[in-house]
C-alpha cells in the first residue's frame, strides 16, 4: 500500500489505516484503544473491516493511499460535501479532538482532509471520529478515518463572473421582499393577466407578455392585461436610475422553485428580448450555473434579495440554468464578496436550498437582434432544421415541406438538369417486350417515358409542375402520390421508381411505397427500384458524386455540356464500372460519362450550408427535460460522404440569368445502407428479388411479382 497516487487536488497523498485497528501489537497503539478493543472486540472488528473497506475505496477511486505512521492529517471518509456533510457539522465533531488547522472539503467528494496542530490532537480526533455516526439533514452517515501525509494544496485560480454579469447584494430590503412575494397570488389563475403555468420543474407566472414555451417567444401583439404589478415600480425605477438598465422593462416572469427544482441551461431568446435582463432572487439562496459555448462554466451564488444583471456576453452567449438539487456547494466564508464560486476546498460548505422565487424583468424587442454573437442569435441564424419524424402526420408534413414543395419550386431548373437516362435503367426499359405496359412512379420530367417507344409508358409524380413538363413533352403522366396511385392493381408488366423512395421519411412509408409498386404489377411483372446509397465509396471506388467535387466554375461548364444531350452513345450497364476507371479522353466521352452520373451530380453548387444549431432557450430546455425529442436532421454538404442516413440535401436554384443570386432549397433524403433496399423489398409479400446491385452511388433492385398477396 505504498504506491504514489494522484489525488484530486493534484497533490500526491499517502494515507494509512489507523494502526490501532490493524494490529493489536502495534507500538503506536494508545492504551485506551487496547482496552476498548479487548472489551468490544466484536464491534471493533466490524469497524476495522468497514474502515479498511473505506480506505480501499479511497485508494481505488481516488488514488489516495495510506501512510505508514500516524500523522497530523486525517482523511475522513463519508465526511464530505459529496455526501451531505457540511463544513460546520464536520468541524464541530473534529474540534472535539483538537484544534483543526485546516479542513479541506473538495466539492462533490465524499471525504475531507483535516489537519491538526499536533499529532496528539489528530490521534484524539481519529479515535473520536472513526466509526462516529452523524445525523445530517435527515440521514445518517458513519465516518471512517485514516491518516494521510499532510495535504498540500495548489492555490485555486480566482474565478471571475462572465463578462457583462453582476450580482447586486441586498438590492431590495426584507420589507420589499415580502411585499413582492405577497403580490404574487399563486392561487389565482386569471390567464389574461398572468398566464400562469405549472411546468415540470417549477411554477411560473408571466406579466406584461406571456413567454410561450412552444415557440420560445412572446406574442408581441398580445400583451396581457394589467401589465407589470405596481409593486415592482419603485425597484424598476431604481434599476434605471442606478444605470443597471437603460429602459423600463415591460415583461416579467415569476418563477418559483422548491428545493430540488431547477431550470435547464438556456439563453433567453435574442429576438424576444432586448439586451439587459434583470433577475431578482427572493426567499432563498441558490447557485446558478453559467456556461460559455467553449465548455467553460462558472457557478454564481445568488443570495436572497440580490439582483442579477445580465448584459452583453453573459446575456447573449452564455447559457444560464439551475441544477435541480437540494444542496449547493458554496463558499463558507462571506468575507470574500465574489459571487463566482471559487471551489476552494478550504472554504467550501453546503447550502440547503429553500423555496426561491425569482422575478425576471425583460424588455420586449421589436426589431431583429443584431448582437455580436451570431452563433447564439436566432435573429441572425437560419431556422433550425426539422426533426426526424416519428408520427405519420409529422412525416407527411416533413415530406410536404422538404420534398414536394421543393420539387414544385425547382421544377424548371431540376428538369433542365435531367435529360440523360441512366444506362441500366434504359437497358431495363429496352428489355421489355413490345406492347408491354409500364408505369414510372415518381417520373419527374418524364425522362424515362420515351425510352422504349414499343412500350406503353405512363408516369406519375406528386409535382404538378413536373407532370406539366411531361405533358408538354407529349408523355402520359398524372399527378398523384406514390403511396396511393390511382391505377388498377395487377395491370402493369413493369414498374420503375427511380430516385423516389429515398424521399419517404419513415421506414413504414418506404415499405408502403414498395408495396404500392408491387400492387400495380401483374404476376410475373418486374419492378426496378433505385435509391440513393449511404455508401458513396464502394469496392474502394469513390462514386462520381464524391469525385466531382469541383469548383463552381467547372460545374457551370459541366451543366452546359450536359444540355448537349448525347444519349445514343451511352455506355452500357456492363462496362459502366470499367468506365469509372478510365480517364476521360474526349469531350464527347466526358459528356457521356457525366450523363451517366447519379442524379445529385447535378447539384449546382458545393457551397456548404451549415445547419443552424438548435436554439438554446427556455422552451427547448423545457422540452429537453421530458421525453427525448428525435434528433434534428443534419444539412448535408454536397459532394462529401454522408454522415447520417436521414438528412437534408441543399439544392442551389439558379435562375435564367447566370449572375442572379442562387437560393437554396433543402430536400429530405433517407440514404440507404447496403442490403437495406433488398430487405425492404423481401418484406413485401408476393415478390422475389431477381437482382440487387450498386450503380453509381445508388442501391438498385429488380424484383418480380410471384403471386398476388
Ligand atoms: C429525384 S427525382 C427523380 C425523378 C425521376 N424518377 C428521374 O429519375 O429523373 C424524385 C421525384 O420523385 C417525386 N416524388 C417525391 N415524393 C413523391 C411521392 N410521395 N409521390 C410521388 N412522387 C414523388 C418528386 O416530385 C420527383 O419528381
Ligand atoms: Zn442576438
Amino acid at each position: 500500500m505504498d504506491g504514489i497516487w494522484k489525488n484530486l487536488t493534484g497533490t500526491h497523498l499517502v494515507a494509512f489505516v489507523a494502526p490501532g485497528l490493524i494490529t493489536k501489537t502495534n507500538s503506536m497503539e494508545a492504551p485506551v484503544q487496547n482496552v476498548k478493543s479487548v472489551r468490544r472486540s466484536k464491534e471493533d472488528k466490524k469497524l476495522l473491516k468497514r474502515q479498511i473497506k473505506a480506505s480501499h475505496t479511497l485508494l481505488k477511486h481516488e488514488g489516495i493511499t495510506t501512510a505508514s505512521q500516524p500523522t497530523q492529517c486525517v482523511v475522513v471518509c463519508n465526511g464530505g460535501l459529496g455526501n451531505g456533510v457540511s463544513r460546520e457539522l464536520l468541524m464541530a465533531v473534529l474540534t472535539e479532538g483538537g484544534a483543526v488547522e485546516s479542513l479541506l472539503m473538495p466539492p462533490n467528494k465524499p471525504y475531507s482532509f483535516a489537519t491538526f496542530a499536533s499529532l496528539q490532537e489528530s490521534q484524539s480526533a481519529h479515535t473520536l471520529c472513526n466509526g462516529r455516526v452523524l445525523k445530517c439533514n435527515g440521514h445518517h452517515v458513519t465516518l471512517y478515518c485514516s491518516y494521510v501525509l499532510p495535504v498540500e494544496r495548489e492555490e485555486c485560480e480566482c474565478v471571475s463572473l462572465p463578462p457583462g454579469l453582476c450580482v447586486l447584494e441586498d438590492f431590495v430590503s426584507p420589507e420589499e421582499e415580502s411585499r413582492l412575494l405577497q403580490a404574487v397570488d399563486w392561487t389565482s389563475h386569471i390567464d389574461d393577466v398572468t398566464a400562469q403555468r405549472e411546468l415540470k420543474h417549477r411554477r411560473v407566472k408571466h406579466y406584461g407578455y406571456e413567454f410561450r414555451y412552444d415557440n420560445n417567444n412572446v406574442d408581441k401583439d398580445k400583451p396581457l392585461s394589467n401589465g407589470l404589478p405596481l409593486v415592482c415600480d419603485t425597484l424598476l425605477q431604481r434599476c434605471v436610475c442606478d444605470g443597471h438598465s437603460s429602459v423600463l422593462p415591460d415583461q416579467l416572469t415569476v418563477n418559483q422553485y422548491e428545493s430540488g427544482q431547477g431550470i435547464p441551461p438556456h439563453v433567453d431568446t435574442h429576438s424576444a428580448f432586448e439586451d439587459t435582463i434583470l433577475s431578482l432572487s427572493l426567499g432563498a439562496k441558490t447557485v446558478m450555473d453559467f456556461r460559455h459555448p467553449d465548455g467553460h462554466s462558472v457557478a454564481v451564488v445568488l443570495p436572497p434579495r440580490s439582483l442579477l444583471v445580465m448584459k452583453g456576453e453573459s446575456r447573449y452567449l452564455w447559457t444560464h440554468g439551475i441544477t435541480p438539487r437540494k444542496f449547493d456547494v458554496v463558499p463558507a466564508s462571506t468575507a470574500e464578496r465574489s459571487w463566482a464560486v471559487n471551489f476552494n476546498p478550504s472554504d467550501l460548505t453546503l447550502n440547503q436550498r429553500g423555496t426561491r422565487t425569482s422575478f425576471t424583468f425583460r424588455k420586449i424587442r421589436h426589431t431583429p437582434c443584431d448582437c455580436a454573437y451570431p452563433s447564439a442569435c436566432d435573429s441572425q441564424r437560419p431556422p433550425s432544421p426539422p426533426r426526424l419524424p416519428v408520427a405519420r402526420s409529422d412525416a407527411c408534413q416533413l415530406e410536404e415541406q422538404y420534398v414536394h414543395r421543393v420539387y414544385e419550386e425547382i421544377s424548371a431548373h431540376f428538369s433542365s438538369t435531367r435529360h440523360a437516362p441512366w444506362p441500366r435503367v434504359r437497358d431495363f426499359l429496352l428489355s421489355l417486350p413490345n406492347d408491354a405496359v409500364m408505369a414510372d412512379i415518381g417520373c419527374g420530367n418524364g425522362k424515362y417515358l420515351g425510352i422504349n417507344p414499343q412500350v406503353f409508358s405512363l408516369g406519375c409524380d406528386r409535382s404538378m409542375n413536373l407532370v406539366s413538363i411531361c405533358a408538354e413533352r407529349g408523355f402520359h403522366a398524372v399527378v398523384c402520390d406514390a403511396l396511393s396511385v390511382p391505377l388498377r392493381s395487377s395491370a402493369f408488366d413493369a414498374v420503375i421508381s427511380i430516385a423516389v423512395i429515398h424521399h419517404f421519411s419513415t421506414q413504414e412509408r418506404r415499405l408502403a411505397a414498395v408495396t404500392e409498386l408491387v400492387r400495380l404489377l401483374k404476376v410475373g411483372g418486374r419492378a426496378l427500384i433505385y435509391v440513393w446509397a449511404m455508401e458513396q465509396e464502394y469496392k474502394n471506388q469513390k462514386s462520381k458524386y464524391l469525385k466531382t467535387n469541383k469548383n463552381l466554375e467547372n460545374q457551370e461548364n459541366m451543366e452546359n455540356q450536359e444540355s448537349m444531350e448525347n444519349q445514343e452513345n451511352m455506355g452500357n450497364q456492363e462496362n459502366m464500372e470499367n468506365q469509372e476507371n478510365m480517364e476521360p479522353k474526349t469531350s464527347k466521352e466526358n459528356t457521356e460519362r457525366r450523363n451517366a452520373l447519379d442524379e445529385t451530380e447535378r447539384e449546382a453548387s458545393v457551397r456548404q450550408v451549415h445547419a443552424g444549431k438548435a436554439s438554446s432557450n427556455p422552451a427547448d430546455a423545457e422540452e429537453d427535460c421530458g421525453k427525448e425529442a428525435p434528433p434534428r436532421l443534419s444539412v448535408h454538404t454536397n459532394r462529401t460522404a454522408f454522415v447520417s442516413q436521414d438528412l437534408l440535401v441543399p439544392w442551389h436554384l439558379r435562375g435564367e440569368v447566370k449572375a442572379s443570386p442562387s437560393s437554396v432549397f433543402h430536400r429530405f433524403y433517407h440514404v440507404f445502407q447496403r442490403g437495406e433496399l433488398e430487405d425492404l423489398c423481401v418484406s413485401v409479400t408476393g415478390v422475389e428479388v431477381q437482382q440487387s446491385y450498386y450503380d453509381q452511388g445508388n442501391w438498385c433492385v429488380v424484383l418480380q411479382k410471384t403471386h398476388r398477396p
